[in-house]
């Protein structure tokens, strides 16, 4: 079953009153070389950076496009997904007045930035196995939920979410309902993206900060049907994506050999790690992961943390997240990091 879903009922106001900041390169552009270019108040002094970057960022577009399957005009760039998600917030949820939900236990950034927008969050927690309480969320969607946040693979869980629970949300939720794919290439399912022909609501969030290993440079996408691209395009900041970002970031594009190679490496050693990690006597329970980490039940989490830190290991304890008592994460590090890890894991007293 289809919803009705109308955009224009989910955007505030005054985003959809304001107009767009114009920059010097939207009022002119061209590719004639011999121009004098003396509208940006820019240095005119040539260092390669005196100019400003591309605020649409048109030819990492294009390579991420394709890349993807996708067309370009279904893709929004953003300084990492926490500005990407920051947008999202600003263009749809009226301060004050509307609400999110989110899925504890899960990542800590929608509950800050629904803080920091004013923003109420309604909290579903996941089931024991860290799925989806489908009805339970269904239960709380009123006439001011404007989001869903589904984080898939999770974190701090690791799993994935079954398909047809974020498919029944995206068919019975008028809003809109975010994907965060932060870690979708360390598994094996499918990302959402393509389904973006099928939920006009949906919107997919990835990251060059994971699997394509550039967490420096800052570079969130955002998959959506062209129409809220349109809305996030007018509200962001006009030069986002910086030049050193969207130069390095097609370099990383061109050889994604590398990253083929490094996933493939995370995903053997995570298979390794898990059974390792069973052998541990103190390690109660290693929770299935699709992402490049492991959660891991142990027998005194705030113990074995201190330990590892005394070892010179530092792990994220989340015994303090919901249905995560005792639980340490543990990113997946190369084969080096993981050997000494175990020696160390070992070491620690029964
Ligand atoms: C689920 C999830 N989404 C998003 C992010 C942040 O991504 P970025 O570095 O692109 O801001 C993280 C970082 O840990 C994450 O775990």
């Amino acid at each position: 079953m289809k919803n009705q879903f109308n955009l224009s009922h989910l955007v505030r106001e005054n985003v959809k009153a304001m107009k767009a900041y114009s920059s010097a390169r939207d009022e002119f552009t061209s590719s004639h070389d011999n121009l004098t270019f003396l509208d940006a108040n820019e240095s005119p002094f040539d260092n390669n950076f005196n100019r400003y970057p591309d605020p649409y960022q048109l030819e990492l577009k294009e390579e991420l496009a394709s890349l993807k399957s996708v067309s370009a005009t279904q893709l929004m760039l953003g300084n990492g997904s926490d500005e990407v998600l920051d947008l999202i917030f600003r263009a749809f949820c009226e301060p004050h007045q509307n609400q999110v939900i989110t899925m504890p236990p899960t990542y800590g950034m929608y509950q800050v930035l629904a803080n920091l927008n004013a923003v109420e969050v309604v909290n579903v927690n996941l089931t024991e196995g860290f799925q989806i309480n489908t009805s339970a969320v269904l239960d709380e969607i009123t006439s001011a939920t404007k989001l869903i946040f589904i984080s898939s693979p999770n974190n701090p869980s690791g799993n994935v979410m079954q398909i047809n629970s974020i498919k029944l949300l995206l068919e019975q939720f008028k809003g809109l309902v975010v994907i965060d794919e932060a870690y979708i290439d360390f598994s094996s399912t499918s990302s959402f993206i393509s389904e973006l022909q099928i939920y006009d609501n949906l919107i997919v969030t990835q990251t060059f900060s994971k699997a394509l290993g550039h967490a420096a440079i800052r570079l969130g996408v955002c998959f959506a049907h062209p129409s809220i691209i349109n809305v996030l395009e007018k509200i962001k900041p006009p030069y986002n994506v910086n030049q050193l970002t969207q130069k390095k970031a097609l370099e990383v594009i061109k050889n994604y050999d590398t990253v083929n190679f490094q996933v493939k490496i995370t995903t053997s050693e995570r298979q390794l790690l898990a059974k390792q990690f069973n052998e541990v006597s103190f390690i109660k329970q290693v929770f299935p992961s699709d992402a490049n980490f492991l959660l891991c039940r142990v027998d005194d989490a705030n113990k074995r943390y201190q330990q590892l830190i005394d070892l010179g290991v530092i792990v994220r304890n989340r015994t303090q997240e919901v249905g995560c008592e005792n639980c340490l994460r543990i990113s997946v590090g190369t084969p080096e990091q993981n050997k000494k890890l175990m020696l160390i894991l070992n070491q620690l007293d029964q």
